[in-house]
Formats: C-alpha cells, structure tokens, sequence
C-alpha cells in the first residue's frame, strides 16, 4: 500500500486527489492548519479517511514532522493563498506561502525521506503578460500578481531540488480548473451561484470586474489526475495541464445563464456594460470596478500536447459540461437554502 501526504487537503483539488488515492487504495495523510473550529473544508465527506496532521506551509519544523509521521512515498503540495486578488493585499503572507512554502517542504523531503515523490501546484499564472499563445512548457515567464511571483519561486525551486538533489519533483503548470467545489470568490463560481440565486428571485444583479479576460477552464477532477500521472513516471518532468479552448469571462456568464433559460443582451461598453434579461429586460449583469485588477493577466490558452504524448492524459469533462454541473449544483444548493429558510 502507498502512502501520500498532500498539503492543500481540504481545498478544491486536494478533496478530490484525496478521493481519487483513496479509490486506489493509498493510505493518505492530509496536511491542516489548527484553527479554533476544526474545518475540513471540501474534505468534510472524507474526513475519517484521511489521517490529518497540523503543520504550515511556513513552518519547516511543522513539515519535517509531517514527513516523519507519514513517511509518504508521494507528496503533493496543493497548499496555497490561491486567490490572486488577495495577493495584493498579502503579497508578503503569499510570498511566504506560496514560494518558500515549496522550499520549506523540499527541504522536509530531503532530509527525512529523499525517495519520496513530490508534487508541485505550478500555475498558469506565472505566463501572466503571455510571451506566445497557445502556452507551452517552453513559453517564458511573466507574471503579473504577486501571487504568480510567489508561484514562480515555488515553480523554479522545485527544478532546482530535482537538479541539486537528483529528487523525483514534477510541477504541473495547470491552467485554470473549476468544479462545483470551487471557492465562491473566484469568477466561475461566483457567476454560477449568482445566476442560480438571480433565477430563483433571490439576487437581482451579478456584479463583475473585467468580463473580456480569457481563460482556459477545465473540470478539476480531470486535473487531480493528471497530477497523479505526473507521480507514476519513470523519470520527473514538468507539464502543462490545460484544455487548449480559451474562453471570455462574458461567455461564461452566458453558457452560465443559459442553463437556466434566460439569455443575455448586452449593451454599452467598458464600465458602463451591463447584461440585460434579454426576455424581461431588466439589467442582472453589470461591471463594477471595485473588481478589476491592479495588473490584469488578460488571456490564458494551455497546450496540453506534451502531457497528452508522455502522460497519456486526456481531460474528460467538457467546458458546456463544466458550467452545467456547476449551475446544476449551485441551482439545488440555493433551493435548499430557500427551503431551510421556510422552515
Ligand atoms: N474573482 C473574480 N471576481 N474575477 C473576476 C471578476 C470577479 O468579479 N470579474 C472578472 N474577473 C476576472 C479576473 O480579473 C480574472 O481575469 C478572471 O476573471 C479569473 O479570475 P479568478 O477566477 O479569480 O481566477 P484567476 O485566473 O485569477 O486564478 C485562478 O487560476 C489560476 C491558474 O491560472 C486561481 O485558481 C489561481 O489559484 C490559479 O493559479
């Protein structure tokens, strides 16, 4: 039986890498931080399977600990202040997280079990200003937050442990992935729940920053799994993970509202856009600059190409599938809400 600890575990992709190691019959151990309540997050349905242990990214005695008690075969560090927006409000805490964190962990790996495997969340992010589209594992760096910095850190000093050190580290440079997990303050969740609370008469208008920034969205699930291919290779190596299909924040918010019947007009432009209700008319989109960027990464397009040669990986779930369960999900999960209220 394999052994894993993934740092991240109650987030969006370490909940469902937990899901997935446990199908194959891994022991997993998941990295929490101590926190007065105890919160597992997305992680709640799995709790009595994973063995928890407190540690923090920034704190290397906590990790070497970690190590120690897991003696894990695979690490995957999916532990990250991963909101952009807030990493200019934290660039320090996001700095210490998301770069040394790597370096922190690293370290744990080499001095108490250099064997183990590792597993770095590397990100469309740090393409930022795009040097050349589609995006591959050759484009050069620029990112455009203090969070994509950080990133880049964490990306570089994983490759430097596996030249330095001979370790078996892998970064996935994955693209953005969303599910019906996703946190509510990035922009696809944000526009799936709003679209279910505006449908059910509960919300009147969705309030966005800038509609025209592109991304290549993928299903989560798919993505987890490519991380675990990334594991299982003869030789470590860094991959882009992506769909290769490249999206407007707009469209989204379409396809979004499209499932639930009501299209979309839109009218004006720059701030003064605004989605009307193309049957009802009134106005249930509109921008608000509050939540525009201070430097914008405006389009991301991955190409998958190498992953799908060396990994054989092939992502399954489809971007219209992606919004349907998304919508789908937060549609039954406001309905419930309304129904809790009621009684
Ligand atoms: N969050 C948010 N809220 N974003 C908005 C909004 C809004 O109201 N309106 C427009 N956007 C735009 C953002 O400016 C950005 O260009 C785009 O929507 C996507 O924003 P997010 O969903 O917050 O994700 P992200 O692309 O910044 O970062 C995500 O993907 C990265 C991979 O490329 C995160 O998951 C990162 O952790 C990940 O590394």
């Amino acid at each position: 039986m394999k052994t894993a600890l993934i740092a991240g575990v109650t987030g969006q992709d370490g909940s469902y890498l937990a899901e997935l190691l446990l199908e194959k019959g891994y022991s997993v151990y998941g990295i929490i931080r101590r926190k007065s309540k105890a919160d597992y997050g997305n992680a709640e349905h799995i709790k009595d399977k994973i063995n928890f242990i407190y540690a923090d990214m920034t704190d290397l005695v906590s990790l070497v600990n970690a190590m120690k008690v897991s003696q894990a075969d695979e690490v995957y560090n999916l532990a990250a202040q991963s909101f952009v927006g807030t990493s200019w409000e934290q660039p320090i805490a996001t700095a210490n997280i998301d770069g040394f964190g790597v370096a922190n962990m690293l370290e744990a790996i080499r001095t108490v079990k250099a064997s183990a495997r590792f597993y770095q969340a590397s990100t469309s992010e740090m393409f930022g200003l795009v040097q050349e589209i589609p995006q591959t594992e050759n484009t050069s760096f620029y990112p455009r937050s203090p969070y994509g910095v950080a990133k880049l850190y964490g990306h570089w000093i994983t490759k430097n442990y596996r030249e330095s050190y001979n370790l078996y580290a892998c970064s996935g440079i994955l693209f953005n992935h969303e599910s019906e997990r996703r946190g509510k303050e990035f922009v696809t969740r944000k526009i799936t729940d709003a679209v279910a609370r505006i449908k059910q008469g509960i919300l009147n208008i969705l309030e966005l920053g800038n509609m025209d920034s592109k991304r290549d969205w993928g299903h989560a699930k798919d993505y987890v799994y490519a991380m675990w291919l990334m594991l299982q290779q003869e030789k470590p190596d860094d991959y882009v993970i992506a769909t290769n299909e490249t999206r407007s924040v707009r469209e989204f918010v379409e396809t979004a509202f499209n499932y639930v019947d009501i299209k979309i007009a839109w009218e004006g432009s720059g701030v003064d856009e605004i989605g009307r209700d193309a049957i009802a008319g009134r106005t249930i989109v509109k921008v608000n600059p509050k939540f525009f960027r201070p430097a914008e990464v405006e389009a991301l397009l991955g190409n998958p190409a190498k992953a799908e040669k060396e990994l054989g990986w092939k992502r399954k779930i489809t971007f219209p599938e992606l919004v349907r369960r998304m919508v789908g999900n937060d549609m039954a999960l406001v309905a419930n809400e309304l129904n809790c209220r009621k009684l």
